[in-house]
């Protein structure tokens, strides 16, 4: 098996978890999982197209899947990490920015990473140090050098009470940047700095599941992720800061 093998069948397990989701959009019902963070029956299903499709080809790898899904095998040295639906506030209103978010881990490092946004039919992909891709197509980030030029998205978690933390930084950065967005999917705001779409992103609250996939595709597209603080990126760690690789970079991670 090489990585492309596994990249071929990461596109057709998340092109298969887009079906489920676009089947489920007409009938899903909504809890909360907790306050404002939502979950439906098309992420369980989307998650389990994803998981019976991959199993049946890789027995024997691990799998962690953001609707409880954590297989850990001893004896295997791969393990799946799977956010079956990114995005899950953004579908259940309708607002076309949510994703399927699929990474595949080899010895704790990320080796392949795939992102399909089912609602514009475009598939990011990555497999290490073989670049990165949509629909087929090398992509790259932008090439803006200064905050005050930069399209920068900032994270908020769902249920934040007044003052917290996360609510000061996101005022902290909006006079410094040209403009400041808030989108609702960490692995679409990934793919689209590793596209040029925009410049930078930053969190403090993300899984495993909302980054594997999308740290690998920017990283392959020549971007650039670390902590907040600068320190280096730890999958396993929520904070993250995002950018096209440009002095950007250390100027957010002084206002962050
Ligand atoms: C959420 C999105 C969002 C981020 C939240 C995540 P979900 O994932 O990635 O951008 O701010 O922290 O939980 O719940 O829609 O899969
Ligand atoms: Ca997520
Ligand atoms: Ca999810």
């Amino acid at each position: 098996m090489t990585n492309k093998d596994f990249l071929t069948a990461a596109d057709a397990a998340a092109r298969q978890a887009g079906v489920v989701l676009n089947d489920w959009q007409k009938r899903f019902s909504v809890t909360e999982k907790s306050r404002a963070n939502l979950v439906t029956e098309a992420d369980f299903a989307a998650q389990d197209a994803i998981h019976s499709l991959l199993k049946k080809q890789f027995p024997d790898h691990g799998f962690l899947g953001e609707e409880g899904l954590n297989e850990s095998l001893e004896h295997s040295d791969y393990r799946w990490i799977i956010d079956p639906l990114d995005g899950t506030s953004n579908y259940v209103h309708g607002f076309p920015y949510y994703a399927v978010s699929i990474g595949l881990e080899y010895k704790n490092e990320l080796i392949v990473g795939v992102v399909f946004d089912p609602t514009r039919d475009e598939l990011f992909t990555a497999i290490k140090s073989e670049g990165a891709y949509l629909n087929g197509s090398s992509i790259k980030p932008s090439l803006y050098e200064r905050l005050d030029q930069a399209m920068v998205i900032g994270s908020i978690p769902p249920g934040v009470q007044e003052n917290d933390e996360t609510l000061n930084r996101f005022l902290r950065v909006i006079p410094h940047a040209q403009t400041v967005q808030r989108t609702g999917s960490a692995a679409l705001n990934l793919c689209y700095i590793a596209s040029g779409r925009i410049d930078a992103y930053w969190s403090s609250s993300l899984k495993p599941w909302d980054m594997a996939a999308g740290v690998l595709i920017l990283k392959e597209a020549g971007g650039k992720t670390t902590r907040m603080n600068g320190q280096p990126f730890d999958l396993y760690t929520p904070d993250l800061l995002s950018t096209n690789g440009h002095p950007i970079h250390s100027e957010l991670e002084i206002l962050l």
